[in-house]
């Protein structure tokens, strides 16, 4: 009862820690952070020199004892300490102007499905370290749907993919539970190692991430939107320049890539997303499907704008698929949706020190 009269008083805080991007969401603000997931490290002594968009400036512009660290690999916590420091700099900014003695913030941090319970503990230490007060955590796939406005409390089936950096979660929700997920890690970032290797291998060519990422978003797609018309075949020879520099010469090079080039370059990876979505829906209880039919497919995260994925799994998995609105968004509105009414969706949470797993 006590803790119900505080808790109206202390702020809510919504957390999603990507692998590629951080997102912290305040009730009543909005999202205030929206940041790479970056933390530069002086490697001699351990400090930590900047974190987020100021930490991915400084990387390749340091000395070599600087380093860049991700403190998420494949959506996972790989380095607790770096974890908990970006926690701490996150709930620190966003109560800075604060009281000192003012209640410690509720914070829900989203995590990939499937984490085991020796890593949703490391989180919600690592936010309870951050100044966190209570903690809970909630399963992105299921954050993405309530982002998205999906009814997933109701009895009918909703089918989300999400596809983010480092990891792809396809999930299917219904009575405010997860009934069937799968991870996968090939996501954004693989596309990107796709495109690298592609350079090298072709072109021995050696290309930053960043240019990577840059040609995947520029002319990037999927699948030929439509080959037959001639305008796209137009499209499919747009061509950018890829700098970078020649392995065997040394020398600063620039190629011009086509889009068919790079589709091809991703396309395996491509295909075990699709194929993710595929097998996912062939296992979904029947009495769910239909309304999936009818409902479609939602993807989400900043991997599904990739041109023509949607049209792709459509295609391939014979269903309606869209792209939600905001998607690289929608985990860390709808984590902060929960939070603002948890009464009403704390069945969406996984399991969490105050809340009891609703299994
Ligand atoms: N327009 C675009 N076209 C293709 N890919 C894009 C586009 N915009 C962003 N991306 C990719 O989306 C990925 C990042 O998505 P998002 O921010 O959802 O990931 P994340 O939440 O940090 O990762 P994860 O959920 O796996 O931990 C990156 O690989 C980025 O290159
Ligand atoms: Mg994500």
């Amino acid at each position: 009862m006590l803790n119900k009269f505080f808790s109206r008083f202390s702020q809510n805080i919504a957390i999603d820690l990507g692998t590629a991007t951080s997102l912290v969401y305040v009730q009543d603000k909005g999202i205030v952070i929206n940041e790479p997931s970056v933390v530069a490290v002086n490697q001699k002594t351990g400090q930590i020199l900047a974190i987020g968009a100021e930490a991915k400036k400084m990387v390749g512009r340091t000395p070599g004892y600087i380093v860049a660290t991700r403190p998420l690999v494949d959506g996972v916590v790989s380095d607790f300490e770096v974890t908990e420091q970006m926690l701490k700099y996150f709930i620190e900014r966003v109560r800075k102007g604060k009281f000192v003695l003012s209640l410690r913030p509720r914070v829900i941090v989203g995590i990939p499905y499937g984490v085991t319970e020796v890593e949703k503990k490391a989180v919600r230490d690592a936010a309870k370290n951050a100044g966190a007060g209570e903690v809970f955590l909630i399963e992105e796939p299921m954050a993405a749907a309530i982002g998205a406005r999906l009814a997933v409390q109701e009895a009918g089936g909703n089918f989300i993919v999400d596809i983010g950096g480092g990891t792809t979660e396809v999930a299917v929700i219904s009575l405010g539970g997860i009934v069937l997920a799968k991870s996968l890690r090939v996501a954004g970032d693989k596309l990107n190692e796709d495109i690298i290797r592609f350079a090298q291998e072709e072109y021995k060519l050696l290309i930053g991430e960043r240019a990577a990422e840059q040609i995947k978003i520029g002319i990037g797609s999927a699948c030929s939107l439509n080959s037959k018309s001639e305008t796209d075949k137009k499209k499919d020879k747009k061509e950018l320049p890829l700098r970078g520099r020649n392995l065997i010469t040394g020398l600063p090079e620039e190629i011009l890539v086509n889009e068919a080039d790079i589709r091809s370059a991703m396309e395996g990876s491509v295909r075990q997303i699709v194929s993710a979505v595929k097998t996912t829906v062939e296992e979904t209880p029947p009495e769910l499907l239909a309304d999936i039919m009818t409902k479609g497919i939602f993807l989400g995260g900043g991997g599904s704008l990739l041109r023509g994925l949607d049209i792709l799994i459509q295609r391939e998995v014979k269903m309606p698929t869209k792209i939600i609105e905001d998607p690289t968004t929608a985990v860390v509105r709808g984590a902060g949706m929960v939070l603002e009414n948890i009464d009403k969706l704390s069945e969406t949470l996984s399991g969490t020190e105050e809340i009891a797993p609703p299994r």
